[in-house]
């Protein structure tokens, strides 16, 4: 038989299934799942961390290669741009312009210019499974997901243990997470201390696809603020598999908002994107390129940028009345 007709096979054949039984989300009954919904109540699970936790199950990183390059065809500015201590990568390659923005954009009607680049997918490991592969052994991570000791992918698993092992500066809280459990209990946890238990926390992510945005101008057709006044940015590291940089500076306020954009040319994308303002940037580096692209300086106007793909920001919901 011709195998594009034994894939129709198979697709009307899965198909009629999912009718039949009826398609189930993303993640829905995992373990993580699980976890999310108890530990955040009245916040789902945004789509596209569903995804990841459904890919690190029936595609694991253990089994198939996914790639760890970090060369530009991965999102540069996303990736390392919130790291505002060094951007080291952002400075040798040029962030992406457009990339940040002033408070003052932040409105019905405006106007901004920016692309994301396709975004490295790294499935997010089950949590039992987490805890038995290694995290800070580059030989051993190696090792375990076949990846070659001389090659740049090596480089980089080993350039994002070095960020996860580099300490903190300047009031920052920082910590490295491997599931999507630890991510979370980090997350509150750096949000309210122990002991604030009353206190619900809300998490929200973009809704970019891995394949990126097109540069292009996007006009803002709705912003909606989330709840307060300090913010956890988690942020996915080029690892082979589902690694988050979590921090907060508790001295410095942020500000954060779902913004929803439409690009301008025909036929782009609508697409919901979680913006952070940083109202303090005195601890910023002097060099970071967010200040020559909006003409301003460590301690000036706020600046503000879009969560990336896969990247998730938490915040303490305002009390309920
Ligand atoms: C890993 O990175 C550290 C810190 O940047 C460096 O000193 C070390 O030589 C690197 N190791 C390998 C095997 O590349
Ligand atoms: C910004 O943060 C620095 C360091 O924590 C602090 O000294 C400064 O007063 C803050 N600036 C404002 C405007 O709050």
């Amino acid at each position: 038989m011709h195998p594009l007709i034994i894939h129709l096979i198979i697709v009307a054949v899965s198909s009629s299934g999912a009718i039949v039984l009826g398609h189930p989300a993303p993640a829905d009954g995992t373990p993580a799942m699980r976890f999310w919904e108890q530990a955040l109540p009245g916040t789902p699970m945004p789509a596209v961390i569903a995804d990841l936790v459904q890919k690190g199950i029936d595609h694991s990183p253990l089994t198939e290669h996914y790639p760890i390059n970090d060369d530009g065809t991965g999102d540069t500015a996303g990736n390392n741009a919130w790291n505002w201590r060094s951007c080291r990568r952002c400075q040798q390659k040029g962030a992406d312009k457009g990339f940040y923005f002033l408070m003052t954009q932040v409105r019905v009607g405006s106007t901004l210019t920016f692309t994301f680049r396709r975004a490295l997918i790294a499935p997010i490991l089950p949590h039992d499974v987490a805890a038995k592969v290694p995290f800070d052994d580059l030989a051993n991570v190696l090792t375990t997901f076949h990846v070659d000791p001389s090659s740049a992918e090596a480089a980089t698993v080993n350039d994002t243990l070095s960020v996860c092992q580099v300490s903190p500066v300047d009031g920052e809280k920082k910590v490295c997470t491997t599931s999507l459990e630890d991510t979370v209990k980090s997350a509150k946890q750096m949000l309210l201390g122990t002991g604030s238990s009353g206190v619900m926390t809300w998490a929200a992510a973009s809704a970019t696809r891995s394949n990126g945005l097109p540069l292009q101008p996007y006009v803002i057709q709705a912003v909606a603020p989330l709840d307060g006044d300090r913010h956890v940015g988690c942020h996915i590291l080029p690892y082979p598999y589902g690694v988050y940089y979590c921090h907060m500076t508790p001295a410095m306020p942020t500000k954060a908002y779902m913004v929803s954009l439409q690009g301008v040319s025909g036929g782009a994308p609508a697409v919901d994107m979680v913006a952070i303002c940083h109202f303090n940037t005195s601890n910023w580096d002097p060099s970071h390129p967010a200040f020559q692209m909006l003409h301003t300086h460590p301690g000036g106007k706020p600046v503000c940028h879009f969560m990336a793909y896969a990247n998730m920001l938490f915040g303490k919901k305002k009390a309920e009345i």
